[in-house]
Parts: structure tokens; C-alpha cells; sequence
């Protein structure tokens, strides 16, 4: 089975990434990893939880999180650009990075595979895979949306992490899954079951 890889960055919205995890590995999906060191330092200040950066104390540390066994779980560190990741010759589903910083969109639109999400996400746009970046800044600038706009140019799909509330969410997870929702959507892989809009509810 090929292998979703999800990126994650030091952005604000650290659950939604937990949450996909979690579903990804729930429904059997195997899934290569990759925290950036922001990412790693942006839990700690919203989860107050420390991450371990070793690849396999974090996937044990996943593990125990979920009490899930399904699935399989590839952990990577962030620096390792040799890791099987940073070669086109890997094949994988595709990649999402959520959530995504604007320093990372400004890193990837600008070429500079400085770390392995970077040079992973070059590697997916030149092999023309889907690349899912959901970026997590507001207001943004006019670099921002440059960048962005080259990022989708170059075959990158953008799904800012912005909810919805024609579904009437009742609590904060119903809101993380719709985002959930609209990750996956272009991968026709149905990892959650989140409402979609049918139409206007009367009360
Ligand atoms: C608590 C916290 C929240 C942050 N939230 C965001 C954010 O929502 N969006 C963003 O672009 N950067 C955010 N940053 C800044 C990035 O973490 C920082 O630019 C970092 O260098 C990004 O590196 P990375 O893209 O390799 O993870 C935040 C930083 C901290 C400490």
C-alpha cells in the first residue's frame, strides 16, 4: 500500500495534525511522518507535551497516544535528508502538510529544500503527486499570497485551514474533522465521517 506522508510545521493548530494521524492510522493507512523542529516546539507551547525527536521513541509515543495498533507509522526526522523521503524514486500517495507556516510555503515556492519537508515537498511537485499544503496564518501579506500562488501554479492543492458552519458543529473536534474532510478530498480516500452540506436544515 503506498504510503500518505503528512508533514507537519511549527503553525498554530497542532490537533488537526493529531486528528489525522489518528485517522489515517485508525482506517490501516500507512503514513511516513515528519515533524519539523517548529512543529515540535509549537506542541509543547499549545499541548504542553514534549515530543520525543527520535524516530522510534515517537512512533511508540504515537502509539500509546492513540491506543491504536492498525496501520503503519514511519517517524522522520525532520534534518535527515537522506532518509527514503527525499528521493523521487519513493513512491507514496502524496503528501499533505498540515498545518503549514508561511515560512515553509516561502521555503518550498522559493526551491530551498533546506529540510526533509521541504525537499519531500519539491520531490512531490516535480513528480507531479498530489501536494496538499493547509496553510495556518491570518491576515496575509501580499508575500504570502505570492508564494502561495506560485505554490498552486506548480500543482500544489491549497486547502487553508478554514471551517465551516453550515454543518452546525457542536464542538471543536466536529470542526477539526470537516477540515479533515477537505484534506483528503482530492485523495477520494474517506478517512472521516464528517457532514457535508445537503442542502439548507430548517429549524
Ligand atoms: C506558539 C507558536 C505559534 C506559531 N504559529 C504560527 C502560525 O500559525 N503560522 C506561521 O506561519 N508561523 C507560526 N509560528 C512561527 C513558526 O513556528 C516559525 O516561523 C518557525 O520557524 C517555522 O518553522 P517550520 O516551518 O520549519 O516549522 C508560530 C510559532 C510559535 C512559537
Amino acid at each position: 500500500m503506498e504510503p500518505f506522508v503528512l508533514a507537519v510545521t511549527g503553525a498554530s493548530a497542532q490537533p488537526i495534525a493529531e486528528r489525522a494521524l489518528e485517522l489515517l492510522l485508525t482506517k490501516g493507512k500507512t503514513v511516513d511522518l515528519i515533524l519539523s523542529k517548529g512543529a515540535i516546539e509549537v506542541w509543547n507551547s499549545e499541548i504542553g507535551i514534549k515530543i520525543p525527536v527520535h524516530p522510534d521513541k515517537q512512533e511508540n509515543f504515537w502509539r500509546e497516544r492513540f491506543g491504536v495498533n492498525s496501520g503503519t507509522l514511519k517517524c522522520h526526522k525532520w534534518n535527515d535528508n537522506s532518509s527514503r523521503l527525499a528521493s523521487g524514486s519513493y513512491r507514496t500517495k502524496g503528501m499533505i502538510i498540515v498545518p503549514c507556516t508561511m515560512g515553509t510555503i516561502g521555503k518550498i515556492s522559493s526551491g530551498i529544500s533546506a529540510n526533509l519537508i521541504e525537499r519531500c515537498a519539491d520531490v512531490h511537485l516535480k513528480e507531479k503527486r498530489p501536494l496538499i499544503i493547509a496553510p495556518r496564518e491570518t491576515p496575509w501579506n501580499l508575500v504570502h499570497l505570492n508564494n502561495i500562488k506560485l505554490l498552486m501554479q506548480s500543482g500544489a492543492t491549497i486547502v487553508p485551514l478554514i471551517p465551516a458552519w453550515y454543518t452546525q458543529p457542536q464542538t471543536i473536534n466536529d470542526l477539526i474533522d470537516f477540515l479533515i474532510l477537505k484534506l483528503f478530498e482530492s485523495f477520494n480516500e474517506s478517512i472521516v465521517d464528517a457532514k457535508r452540506w445537503e442542502g439548507p436544515i430548517y429549524g
